[in-house]
């Protein structure tokens, strides 16, 4: 989809819950925070929660009305909005402890190529996190994108992870009012020798 299709899904409703995925929720809550980017943000549910917490986050998205969406929360000053397409926008080497993914689909060789570029700009010990649908929710799941090309796999993260110290990488469940969704779930640090000496 391009920005011009998410702008005009975000103009008709809020699109998501304000509450952060249970997931994501589970394994952020107790990190000590740093300096994080939340890449394809949405309407910011993810950056919104993370600044609560005490994180500085950059929130970026090619939709500016998603950002808009999120912008308009309470805490939204806290939060840095890049509207930008993710291809292409970059942060600063070794400048960050964390990258969260979440939901974003994109061709197999440009998610490879983002996350790829993502984990270079992890300090040593900074933190990987991608959440998506799993390819097999399109067969054996409820909701999400149904083309099976743009979705998440254990082997399609393979690479990615191939270039971190993974702490999961699964198909995760995902409970629904309609069912339940198969995600897939990178959860990984950069390696490095000052892992104990980052923040
Ligand atoms: C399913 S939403 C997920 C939003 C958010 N991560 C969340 O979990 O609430 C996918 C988001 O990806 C954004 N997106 C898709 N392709 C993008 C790209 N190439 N660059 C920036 N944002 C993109 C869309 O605008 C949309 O906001």
């Amino acid at each position: 989809m391009r920005a011009e299709d998410w702008d005009e899904r975000y103009a008709e409703r809020q699109q998501w819950s304000a509450e952060p995925n249970a997931q994501i929720a589970e394994l952020l809550a107790d990190l000590p925070p740093g300096d994080a980017v939340d890449l394809a943000a949405g309407e910011g549910r993810h950056a919104l929660w993370l600044t609560g917490l005490g994180w500085r986050v950059t929130a970026v998205d090619f939709s500016d009305l998603g950002l808009a969406r999120g912008r308009a929360q309470p805490g939204a000053d806290r939060v840095t909005w890049v509207t930008a397409d993710v291809t292409t926008w970059s942060a600063g080497p070794a400048s960050l402890d964390l990258v969260l993914v979440a939901y974003l689909h994109l061709a197999e060789s440009e998610t490879t190529a983002l996350l790829t570029r993502a984990v270079s700009w992890l300090r040593p010990g900074g933190q990987l996190l991608v959440l998506g649908h799993d390819v097999e929710n399109v067969s054996a799941g409820v909701g999400g994108p149904q083309e099976p090309a743009i979705l998440h796999s254990v082997e399609r993260l393979s690479p990615v992870a191939a270039q971190l110290d993974v702490d999961r990488l699964e198909q995760v469940r995902r409970e629904t009012p309609a069912g339940t969704a198969l995600d897939t779930l990178l959860w990984g640090r950069r390696p490095g020798p000052d892992v104990g000496l980052r923040r």
